[in-house]
């Protein structure tokens, strides 16, 4: 199956912004992890990045057409966007969030996420392991609705 990983805004600068946050890894060397571990387990991967909440958007709405699963950290778009969670909901495969930074430990305005209400899973706080985990996660869902 194919797999949808998008990241939202500054995340282009990942691995050179507030490494003392995010780490040292860039969003290069995410994809290529991902990329491994998708195809071990014979999936594919799309990876995209933006700035902007529109190109976000239409991607999800990309997604509808042959993902089996969307894997998103919408950055600081997941306190703002209710436009994203929109577009999830009209997106029938499963759908992970990924925070790189323990979100709850951080600022106030960083503890709530519209993009949850849709998710069917949150990982915050695992740094950039947690798009590998997100992704396990998805292939093991994926293998037991084959069987
Ligand atoms: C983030 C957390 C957000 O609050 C922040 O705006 C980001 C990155 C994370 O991966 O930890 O840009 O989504």
């Amino acid at each position: 199956a194919s797999i949808m990983i998008l990241n939202g805004p500054n995340l282009n600068l990942l691995g050179k912004r507030q490494p003392e946050i995010y780490g040292h890894t860039t969003l290069v060397d995410v994809e290529a992890a991902c990329s491994r571990l998708a195809a071990s387990a014979g999936h594919a991967i799309r990876f995209y990045q933006s700035n902007r909440e529109y190109e976000i958007i239409d991607w999800v709405h990309e997604a509808r057409e042959n993902m089996a699963a969307i894997i998103i950290n919408p950055a600081a778009f997941t306190h703002t966007s209710v436009a994203i969670l929109d577009a999830l909901n009209a997106f029938d495969g499963f759908v992970f969030e990924v925070h790189i930074s323990n979100v709850h430990k951080r600022e106030s305005f960083r503890h709530h996420s519209y993009v949850s209400a849709r998710a069917d899973g949150v990982i915050a706080g695992f740094g950039v392991e947690g798009y590998e985990f997100a992704l396990r996660r998805v292939c093991s869902l994926l293998a037991s609705s084959d069987g």
